[in-house]
């Protein structure tokens, strides 16, 4: 079954103070490279060619400006408008008739890690119908989804538990077949107003579709001050494989 590439790089980037005040978070830079050119180049290569980029009003026109087509960077790209910040499902939902019965390959676009995507989508392939995330230990898991594992198995997934069952995040990779779509129109929001992409993965757990790989290399977000100069640092010391 084919996969196509999601980058989701809309939300509200309130926590970043005054740097977007005037831009997007994704634009911001990391390393030699606005952060969004990370899971685009993750994406191509890993061979997605065929890629969606999601994003709110303010500053959609700005990725427009600085990818295009997308012919630099070897992709094709579309482009779709989020009206407002309703969470990272609602956004993924958005992606629906640009995957016309694909598969998907998720990437929040503020993510930053060093593994390239191919050994996640070949785990992944071994299992088409099964929705795939990613996990990495982390030293603060309740800023993030947190998986709880039995074996190699997830049992569970909490959106940032104020007592986390595992030091392991979700990171913002995830693969799903093409029912993610159909699935994302019965959520309803979280207390936070958005819709939550941990509503998704518990939805495919209790089906008993849902496979992990854990990350290798290094991972965070960047979408807070400080995890914007760790990003920094570690692409730094060890440029990310794509
Ligand atoms: O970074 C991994 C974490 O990302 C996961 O562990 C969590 O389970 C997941 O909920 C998410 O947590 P955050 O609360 O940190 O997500 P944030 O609101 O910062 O959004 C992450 C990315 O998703 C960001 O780069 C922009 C995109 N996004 C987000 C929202 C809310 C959208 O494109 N549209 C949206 O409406």
């Amino acid at each position: 079954m084919a996969i196509r590439g999601v980058i989701l790089a809309g939300g509200k980037g309130t926590r970043m103070g005054e740097l977007t005040k005037v831009t997007n978070k994704h634009l911001l830079p990391v390393g030699p490279w606005p952060m969004v050119y990370h899971p685009l180049k993750k994406l191509v290569g890993a061979g997605l060619q065929e890629i969606l980029l999601v994003s709110g009003t303010d500053h959609m026109g700005d990725f427009v400006e600085l990818l295009g087509s997308g012919k630099d960077h070897n992709c094709r790209l579309t482009y779709r408008v989020q009206d407002e910040a309703g969470g990272i499902a609602q956004a993924l939902g958005l992606a629906e008739h640009f995957c016309m019965g694909s598969r998907s390959c998720v990437l929040l676009g503020d993510n930053i890690f060093r593994d390239p995507l191919v050994p996640l989508l070949e785990k992944a392939n071994s299992r088409p119908d099964w929705a795939w995330i990613g996990l990495k230990q982390v030293p603060d898991p309740g800023r993030y989804g947190v998986a709880e594992l039995k074996g190699e198995r997830v049992v569970g997934i909490e959106e940032k538990p104020a007592e986390p069952k595992s030091d392991l995040a979700v990171v913002g990779i995830y693969i799903y077949p093409p029912d993610v779509f159909g699935l994302i129109k019965t959520l309803k929001p979280s207390k936070r107003g958005e819709l939550e992409i941990t509503d998704v993965n518990n939805h495919y757990l209790s089906q008993g579709r849902m496979g992990c790989s854990v990350l290798d290399g290094y991972w965070t977000d960047a979408g807070t001050l400080d995890s914007l100069d760790y990003a920094n640092e570690l692409t730094r010391k060890d440029p990310p494989r794509f």
